[in-house]
């Protein structure tokens, strides 16, 4: 699968917890496809507002583990909060964004779709559809798992919203199973 990433504009990874999504743009850094500046990434944002990235639930009775969960929701508010005012300035400055979050639910898409019309950027969606079985053996094997019960909910919303996906307004939405299949290149001007 060839995709091309548009030469400035915004692109959204889209897919559950486990789904590869940071490792693969790693591994897009490394053989300089894209730059470090031009990754956007939900986790790297928790950690500078509110020096978390995730929740450590272990040895937390279910009452500490509700306030934990409500502290973690007000730092991703201000995460990306954050977020979406540089992404509004990269796109100002004509530049390449790749957002690293789950991007399940419309609600959180829509925000950027209408950001980059309102830019006139484009925005594409990079969608990693990988099995719930998969999913939740790399979950284990994580220093901070997100846990079963989570990342199933996860896949839940990610099929009921996989397909209408495609009508929300994104300029392209690519599905990939495999990231290893996919040849990535870059649009070099702005045709
Ligand atoms: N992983 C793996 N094989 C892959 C991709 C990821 O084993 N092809 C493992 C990673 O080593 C890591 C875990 O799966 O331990 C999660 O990978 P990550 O790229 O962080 O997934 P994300 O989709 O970014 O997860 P999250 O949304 O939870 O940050």
């Amino acid at each position: 699968m060839r995709i091309q990433l548009p030469y400035a504009g915004i692109v959204l990874l889209v897919g559950p917890s486990n789904s590869g999504k940071s490792t693969w743009l790693k591994q897009l850094i490394e053989d300089e496809t894209i730059r470090p500046s031009e990754v956007v990434s939900s986790d790297d944002y928790r950690k500078l507002v509110g020096d978390v990235e995730h929740i450590d639930w272990k040895g937390h009775p279910p009452d500490e583990a509700d306030t934990l969960y409500e502290a973690y929701q007000d730092i991703s508010t201000e995460a990306f909060a954050l977020m979406t005012s540089l992404i509004e300035a990269r796109a100002r400055l004509n530049k390449l964004t790749i957002i690293d979050a789950t991007h399940l639910y419309a609600s959180d898409r829509k925000t950027y779709i209408e950001l980059a019309r309102r830019l006139h950027q484009p925005i594409y969606a990079l969608v990693l559809d990988v099995e719930q079985h998969t999913l939740l053996e790399r979950d284990q094997q994580r220093d901070f798992p997100r846990g079963g019960r989570r990342v199933k909910q996860q896949v839940q919303v990610f099929n009921r919203e996989k397909r209408s996906m495609k009508r929300e307004g994104f300029d392209q939405v690519h599905v990939i199973a495999n990231v290893d299949e996919v040849d990535l290149t870059r649009q070099m001007n702005n045709r």
